[in-house]
């Protein structure tokens, strides 16, 4: 990407950005609706939880997304929505493995992400990707 980026002059980047935010996700087909099912209690149950950073809100079994939305993490970092956190509804789930474990080994470097993809486990990423793959 290095390349491709660098030679975008910044309106290109604002113009590129805007193109892809305006386009429809289409969720992969759930394959093994256990493995899914397993995946989203991972992304909501653990701590920190992958939703509370991740999810765009408003989603069943949150509670606390109302609160964090509009309360003191709603513009920071950490929060439901916050623009500089990738949405991963709709994502391939390939793609979501595969960034997890670049993340874990250090080869794509996060701000929050390396930490957190090295804890999971290699059936955990594939559960947590169809998961989120099969969301529109
Ligand atoms: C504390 C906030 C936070 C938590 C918790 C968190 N993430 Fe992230 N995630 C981020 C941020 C910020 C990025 C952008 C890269 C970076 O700066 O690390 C990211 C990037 C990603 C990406 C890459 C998306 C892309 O488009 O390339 C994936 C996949 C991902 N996170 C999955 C997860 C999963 C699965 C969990 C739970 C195990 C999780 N994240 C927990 C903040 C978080």
């Amino acid at each position: 990407m290095t390349p491709n980026a660098t030679a975008l002059a910044y309106d290109d980047i604002t113009d590129v950005a805007t193109y892809f935010s305006q386009q429809i996700r289409k969720p992969d087909v759930v394959k093994a609706q256990s493995r899914a099912a397993w995946g989203e209690s991972l992304f909501y149950s653990r701590m920190p939880s992958c939703a509370m950073c991740h999810s765009s809100g408003g989603r069943r079994g949150m509670p606390m997304m109302g609160m964090m939305g509009g309360g003191m993490m709603g513009r920071g970092m950490i929060g439901s929505g916050a623009a500089n956190v990738p949405r991963l509804e709709g994502q391939h789930a390939a793609y979501i493995v595969d960034q997890l474990n670049r993340f874990a080994t250090g080869e794509r470097r996060g701000t929050v992400m390396n930490r957190m993809a090295a804890s999971l486990g290699e059936a955990d990423k594939q559960a947590v990707a169809d998961f989120l793959s099969s969301i529109p």
